[in-house]
């Protein structure tokens, strides 16, 4: 594949996610050969740093075992420009330093505009960049954003009308940090490499789908950001949902991003439209409350900050989603996500229909259906649970599992998300960002949800921290005669 070239411009260059995530993946990329010397990063804030000072930052957010050589090299190309979003000369000098540093570096005019920063100021910078010229005539412009993409459907559209009227769909790159994790990708693999699983795929032998993503972590210092966003528009709006087009969609006639799109496009479509009065026979809220963990007590979600004091946002959601389409009526796809829940744990199971009858059950121990599941992290791999003979006497079967853990694990080569969707963005690859469609449909979808609960004050606390949520949650499963499928990472 051809090396990439490019101007990087990062807003938000001095924030938390260019030092956490952005600057250690493009020196990943740089390390392992995937960008060569063609490149430059502009890192772009309010505050007045220069270049050297942007440098060393830039130097301490690679870690230790960089060493000092390799790392002069890498921090030489990057640049800072303090700059004013709603000021015109700010987009004036910055289109200056573009225009040499594309000399300097033959960048060929392919600019990549990363938007690290608060929403609100996406549309000002867009429309700016258009109205300076920012956008390249010679090389290609594409537009990186984060979430959070809107509060609810009436805020995303909005602001892509803003950000549209200056960047096309085709330039924009909306992040899905989940579209980036190996396994998550590795879904779509198993299923359609796989004759095994594809023709059983379906309603007449899977019974039920679970995905749970838990996080041990409680809200952090993000309690501004968290408290008017929670769990459902966090995590559900984005990531849940990515995770159960890519699990339920049909197989693409090929690879190409539009054609992944328009398949996982039609799931969302299919999902049921819950009707407000039935919400709560699909969602489940929670919020935590003191608890403990590993022996340490934990304060509760309204004691972590001053502000959070009798707040009534869920940290905790928890639903059935129905895929009312051929190959799915019937077969709930229950999520839950939460903070503060026992372990940091992403896993997807997939439970076949038991079989009609089973001679070698023993009395005491209860049904085991085969089980595929499918471990996002923080181990990585799959495991299918198969019931197989008790060594010995007698003729009971017991569960055994075939595990396979993910190679690239651990592996220094195994490319973290941001390193391969920044890639995939030089590229030109969209296929594992959101598109607009997928973007309103899902908020569409949460909408619903939302609009019901917040007409009703919750009860909260509702589940102690350091536990897997709260009873309602089980109870979800139980009225199907399903449970939750344990997540302990040692079981599988
Ligand atoms: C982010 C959410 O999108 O995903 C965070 O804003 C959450 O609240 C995070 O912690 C989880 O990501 P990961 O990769 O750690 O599972």
């Amino acid at each position: 594949q051809e090396i990439p070239k490019a101007l990087i411009i990062i807003f938000g260059a001095t924030g938390d996610l260019a030092k956490r995530k952005l600057f250690p993946s493009i020196h990943r990329l740089y390390q392992n050969g995937k960008i060569g010397e063609d490149f430059a990063v502009v890192g772009i804030g309010r505050r007045s740093w220069s270049n050297d000072l942007f440098r060393s930052n830039v130097r301490n957010s690679l870690g230790d075992d960089v060493t000092e050589k390799e790392s002069e090299a890498f921090i030489s190309h990057f640049y800072y420009h303090p700059f004013d979003v709603s000021d015109s000369a700010s987009y004036k000098s910055l289109g200056t330093l573009l225009n040499d540093l594309e000399s300097d570096y033959h960048t060929e005019g392919n600019r990549i505009f990363y938007l690290a920063m608060a929403p609100q100021f996406f549309g000002t910078i867009a429309n700016n960049l258009k109205k300076h010229n920012l956008k390249s005539d010679s090389g290609w412009s594409r537009l990186v954003i984060e979430k959070p993409f809107g509060h609810d459907y009436d805020s995303a559209r909005k602001l892509n009308d803003q950000i549209t009227s200056a960047f096309d769909e085709s330039q924009i790159y909306r992040i899905d940090h989940y579209l980036g994790k190996e396994m998550v990708q590795n879904i779509e693999v198993i299923r359609f490499a796989n004759g095994i699983f594809e023709h059983l795929w379906n309603n007449r032998f899977i019974s039920n789908v679970q995905i749970t993503s838990s996080e041990a972590l409680g809200v952090e210092d993000r309690a501004n950001y968290y408290d008017v966003s929670g769990a459902t528009r966090d995590m559900v709006q984005n990531h849940m949902l990515q995770m159960v087009t890519l699990l339920a969609m049909e197989p693409p006639i090929n690879l190409n991003p539009e054609e992944i799109r328009s398949e996982k496009i039609k799931i969302l479509r299919a999902i049921r439209a819950v009707d407000e009065d039935n919400i709560d026979n699909y969602f489940v809220r929670g919020q935590y409350g003191p608890g403990k963990m590993f022996g340490k007590k934990l304060r509760g979600y309204q004691e972590e900050a001053e502000e959070l004091k009798n707040s009534d946002t869920e940290t905790y959601v928890a639903g059935k989603i129905m895929i009312d389409n051929y190959r799915w009526a019937g077969v709930p796809f229950y999520i839950r996500t939460g903070k503060r829940l026992e372990k940091k744990c992403t896993k997807i199971v997939v439970e076949f229909q038991d079989i009609p009858l089973n001679l070698y059950q023993e009395k005491r121990r209860g049904k085991s259906p085969n089980l595929l599941v499918i471990n996002i992290q923080p181990n990585e791999g799959v495991t299918l649970f198969l019931n197989a003979k008790k060594p010995g006497m007698g003729s009971f079967a017991e569960p055994i599992k075939l595990s396979y853990t993910h190679e690239a694990v651990n592996s220094v080569n195994t490319p973290e998300a941001y390193e391969k969707l920044l890639h995939d963005c030089m590229v030109g690859d969209t296929t594992n960002f959101s598109h607009w469609d997928e973007v309103s449909l899902s908020w569409r979808f949460v909408d619903r949800i939302l609009k019901k609960w917040s007409k009703e004050e919750p009860d909260f606390p509702n589940y102690a921290a350091g536990t897997m949520g709260p009873q309602e949650a089980d109870d979800l499963l139980e009225k199907d005669g399903f449970h939750w499928w344990p997540t302990n990472n040692e079981d599988d």
